[in-house]
This record gives structure tokens, C-alpha cells and sequence, in this order.
């Protein structure tokens, strides 16, 4: 059974929690790129990881992540103004720029050099994908920025929609490491396009540990054919989905009991600069989505009845977030009885803990490489059909290739592949 300690372990993100400091060694999304548009527009809010902070794009177009409560008396740095290559606080006009360094403090006698004795936290940043990322942990463990496709691929070959999410972040990304509720949660009644999800309800499911974290695979039986699909849950917050083309979903928290949720996409082609960018359509002002909890969803009994599995139309996020919010802000898991379908949320589960526990231990965290070319083409995701009995890892070797060490550096470290018994998985042994 999962503990109380451990549920608190895999959901409390402060600072100084274990988990807390073990997000604070990766790379993590903050903000859109877009928030920020322009040099010296108005700064944001960004409240991620127990913590808030402002961005803003000074006058140089570079980027700070700052504290939000000002370095004098507190006042919220969100209201100051962006001008000439640093944020002013609304109060009594302290100047920040985007390292932290107090460029001027105008109250003060002209002769003061107080404020060079004071440093207002801030974070580096890097932007790349439509994506402004941040590393909050101590400099000299700071990881290289991982070298993922994405990074490079133009902007009109990927997009973003972020959505705020009513739970904490661990619910949010156990719904993407099970493949079972594809078929309940999502099903159309009838549409065309989803028969290879629904022919089969309940797929075979193998996991295994690698480099970056659990490669979760669930086999299909689909007539004449097998139809795969790879999940690939990425240290610390990130699955990489078969949806759309592919896409890669994230869940930064905000604090122990809400989250950002990230649909971030590659397309094969390149968008149209018209083209509407996927889900956006389902998020209204503040990211927030259209269907809540505090509109039930804005769910349909006739179109349940009828259409539907859930009564919530082919919206995605919302069919997701009625499963996650209504657990409970933070939901209780040592009252839940895990089965042989959460075999991928078993081992996600595992593969965190583990990372938390030998971190504890001063062992290194798993995909902390500090080496910027390192590959990482091993972490993919499909949705494919072949025909019956087809291996998976001979459809897609570039996915088996390397079975690297926890700290990414190419050799075995004892992980591979281990299918749970579904006694296991079924008495949910943590
Ligand atoms: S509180 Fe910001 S300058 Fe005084
Ligand atoms: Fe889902």
C-alpha cells in the first residue's frame, strides 16, 4: 500500500521537501515565450514549485525570473515597471535586472552602497521551443539543457497550450501513464478514428526503467494486427505521448494541490501562422479551462447517454481534469486499490521514489547530464500498427539502442526491463 509519507514525498514541491530539491536539479517549463512577448513588456506572475516569481523581458530582450516579492520591503515586483534594463518596484523604485543584481535604489542617499550587499533571487533561464525554461536548484549542479528534438525543431513545427489544473501535479501525470482509460474516459461513440484504442480494453502492458526515465508500452490485440503504443515518462514532470502526432505533456507544480498542465506538440509539418494551435481553443483567460469543477464540467447526461462515454464532448482536457480534480486537490492514496492496468502508474511511481531516496543518499539523480550534445533520441513515443505478433523494439530500434546509467552516461546501471505480475501491480506493493 502507498504510505502516507510517501504520497506526501511524491506531492510536496517546496523548497526543502525531497522532491522539492530533486525538481530543482532538472530543467523545468516556467512560461510561454508569448507571455513575454517583447523587451520591456509587462512582467508576469509565475508561481511554480511552492515559490512566486515574475518574468519579464528587459529592454536587452533578456530574460529574468525574479522573486516576486521585492528585496526591500516585499511589495509584489508583478506591479513595477519594466524600463531600461530592469524591473522597478511600485513602492520606492528599487531596480532589479534579470540576474538579481539591485541596479538602484532611489530613496536612498546618493552616496549608499547598500544595495550592493543585497542579491534579489533570481533564476536563469533558457528559451527554446516557444518555451521559457528555468533551472531553480544550486549553480555549480546545474544539468546541461537536454538535447531533445524539440529543442532545435522552427517554431511552426511546435506549439503549446498550458492549462491550469485544480490538483496537485502527481495526478495530473498519472493520467498520462494510463493507457486503459483511453478507452472509458475518451471514448466517442462511434467515431471514427479511435477503433485501434478501443478494440482492446484491456492492453498488455510492459515498462522498463531506462537513462530518463519509464518506457511504458501497452500492446493491443487489433485483429490481424498488434497496435503499440509508447509512453515514455521523462525525469521529473514530463510523459511523451502517441497524441496528435506526438506530443509531450507536462505538469509543473504550482503548490501541493494545483499545477500547470503542458501540451506541448511537434507536428510533422509546418503550421500555417493562422492555423489554430491545438487545445487552445479549450483554455479561456489566465489559463484557465472552460470546463471546471465549479461548472461541473459543463457536462451533457443526454450526449452521455448517447454520444459519449463522459458527456463532455471531444474535449480532451476536460475529460482529464474532471478524472484528476475530482480526486481531491492532493487525493489520498493509501485508500486506493491499484489493479493490473496501473502498471505504468506503479512504475513511475517507483522509478520517483527511488530517484528521491538515492538522492537523499548523495547518489546522482537519473537524465542530469551536464554534456549538451548528449543524444537523446532514445526518448520517443508511436502509436503504430504491425502485424500480429510484431516486436515492438525491432519496429523502433533507435528506442532500445542504449540503456544508459542513471546519471546518463551509457552503461547499464541494473535497470531494465521488468513486467509486474498482475498479482503485483493488483496489491499495489510500493
Ligand atoms: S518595497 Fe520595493 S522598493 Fe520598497
Ligand atoms: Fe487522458
Amino acid at each position: 500500500m502507498f504510505t502516507k509519507r510517501q504520497n506526501a514525498w511524491l506531492n510536496e514541491t517546496r523548497k526543502g521537501t525531497p522532491l522539492g530539491e530533486v525538481m530543482r536539479r532538472y530543467w523545468i517549463p516556467a512560461l510561454m515565450s508569448e507571455e513575454i512577448p517583447e523587451p520591456d513588456c509587462p512582467p508576469v506572475r509565475v508561481p511554480i514549485l511552492g515559490e512566486e516569481l515574475v518574468a519579464f523581458r528587459d529592454t536587452d530582450g533578456r530574460i529574468g525570473l525574479v522573486a516576486e516579492h521585492c528585496s526591500h520591503r516585499g511589495t509584489s515586483l508583478f506591479y513595477g515597471r519594466n524600463e531600461n534594463c530592469g524591473l522597478r518596484c511600485g513602492y520606492h523604485g528599487w531596480k532589479m535586472d534579470v540576474e538579481g543584481t539591485i541596479l538602484e535604489t532611489p530613496a536612498e542617499p546618493p552616496n549608499s552602497v547598500f544595495r550592493n550587499k543585497i542579491k534579489h533571487p533570481a533564476y536563469p533561464t533558457h528559451e527554446a521551443a516557444g518555451i521559457i525554461w528555468t533551472y531553480m536548484g544550486p549553480a555549480d549542479e546545474m544539468p546541461a539543457v537536454p538535447n531533445y528534438e524539440f529543442m532545435k525543431m522552427p517554431l511552426n513545427r511546435v506549439y503549446a497550450a498550458k492549462s491550469y489544473l485544480d490538483c496537485s501535479w502527481l495526478q495530473g501525470l498519472e493520467g498520462e501513464c494510463d493507457s486503459a482509460h483511453l478507452n472509458f474516459l475518451h471514448r466517442i461513440f462511434g467515431a471514427k478514428g479511435y477503433e485501434d484504442t478501443y478494440l482492446d480494453k484491456y492492453p498488455e502492458y510492459t515498462t522498463e526503467d531506462t537513462d530518463f526515465g519509464v518506457r511504458m508500452v501497452a500492446i493491443r490485440d487489433a485483429g490481424e494486427e498488434t497496435y503499440f503504443r509508447v509512453s515514455s515518462f521523462v525525469m521529473p514532470l514530463s510523459v511523451w505521448v502517441p497524441a496528435r502526432t506526438r506530443e509531450v505533456h507536462m505538469y509543473v507544480p504550482i503548490d501541493d494541490g494545483s499545477s500547470w498542465r503542458w501540451d506541448f506538440g511537434m507536428t510533422a509539418e509546418p503550421m500555417a501562422p493562422d492555423e489554430e494551435i491545438p487545445r487552445r481553443d479549450q483554455i479561456g483567460p489566465g489559463f484557465v479551462r472552460h470546463r471546471r469543477a465549479d461548472n461541473d464540467y459543463l457536462i451533457d447526461r443526454e450526449e452521455q447517454r448517447t454520444k459519449t462515454f463522459l458527456g463532455l464532448g471531444m474535449n480532451f482536457l476536460g475529460h482529464d481534469a474532471m478524472a484528476t480534480e475530482s480526486m481531491g486537490r492532493v487525493y489520498d492514496r493509501t485508500t486506493e486499490h491499484l489493479a493490473v492496468s496501473d502498471k505504468g502508474v506503479i512504475a513511475v511511481r517507483r522509478f520517483l521514489l527511488k530517484a528521491v531516496e538515492n538522492f537523499q543518499k548523495g547518489l546522482p539523480l537519473p537524465h542530469t547530464s551536464k554534456d549538451p550534445e548528449l543524444p537523446q533520441d532514445h526518448i520517443d513515443t508511436f502509436a503504430a500498427h504491425y502485424p500480429k505478433g510484431s516486436d515492438w523494439r525491432k519496429v523502433y530500434p533507435h528506442l532500445a539502442k542504449k540503456k544508459a546509467t542513471a546519471n546518463g552516461t551509457g552503461s547499464n546501471a541494473g535497470h531494465g526491463v521488468h513486467e509486474m505480475s498482475a498479482a503485483t501491480a493488483g496489491n499495489g506493493k510500493e
